[in-house]
């Protein structure tokens, strides 16, 4: 007879508690203002593509306007897919997002909770929907967005916001300061504190993470839900 722990290891090394399975991953941070990757129809089983905006922040009804990161597009990254604090231990946010073994159609608009595991946020959870993805992404890469954290590979931030040419900051990890974020649009300046508030300044911590129902304060915002879920 096995006793639980045997059981327990059993499971863990068969791969049969994928239930409650947790998996290891890395973070990074950035804010380019383009449209997202999952903004595009066909990419995923979703009600509707995330939510893209004007130039002026506006959601756009039209899932196919050209992405603002490309000559002569007219599709943003929405102000409101910035992180926001819950509670001291929980925030919500939105994430390019690269894991193993899938593609964008498994995780487009999913949502999965990490559990920080290192730095300043160490055992801090944070809920983010994959928005968009990036062809300089690891395997189990999360790229969350926050104003201020760098544009990466491409700028829509110059052109919507008059940020400097390689966006706010360094091209990669933006800015370092609390203080920074007071010349950033007004709408943009909250998820800016964010990383230096409830994120502590966090500089890419490790997380471990598994897919969770959407927050329906997340699906609000992004206006994406996977066929199948039904937020809360
Ligand atoms: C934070 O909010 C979550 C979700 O509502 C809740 O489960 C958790 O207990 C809260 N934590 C604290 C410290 O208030």
């Amino acid at each position: 007879m096995l006793s639980i722990k045997q059981l327990a290891l059993l499971a863990l090394a068969t791969g049969l508690a994928s239930v409650d399975a947790q998996s290891t991953g890395k973070t990074t941070r950035y804010w380019d203002c383009c449209k997202g990757s999952c903004g595009w129809s066909g990419k995923a089983s979703v009600n509707q593509p995330i939510n893209s905006c004007d130039k002026s922040d506006n959601p756009l009804a039209n899932m196919a306007a050209k992405n603002g990161c490309e000559s002569g597009g007219t599709a943003y990254m929405c102000t409101n897919q910035s992180p926001w604090a819950v509670n001291d231990s929980l925030a919500y946010g939105f994430a390019a997002v690269k894991l193993a073994g899938g593609t964008e159609s498994s995780w487009c608009c999913a949502c999965y909770e990490l559990t920080f595991t290192s730095g300043p946020v160490n055992g801090k959870k944070m809920i983010v929907q994959a928005t968009n993805t990036g062809g300089d992404l690891g395997q189990n890469h999360f790229d969350l967005a926050m104003p201020g954290g760098g544009v990466g590979l491409y700028n829509a931030c110059t052109n919507q916001w008059g940020a400097p040419p390689n966006g706010w900051g360094a091209q990669y990890g933006g800015i370092s300061s609390k203080s920074q974020c007071d010349a950033f649009p007004e709408k943009l300046k909250a998820g800016c504190n964010w990383r230096f508030d409830w994120f502590g300044g966090a500089d890419n911590p490790d997380v471990t993470f598994k897919q969770v129902t959407c927050p329906k304060a997340i699906t609000d915002k992004s206006g994406c839900i996977r066929n199948g879920e039904n937020p809360t």
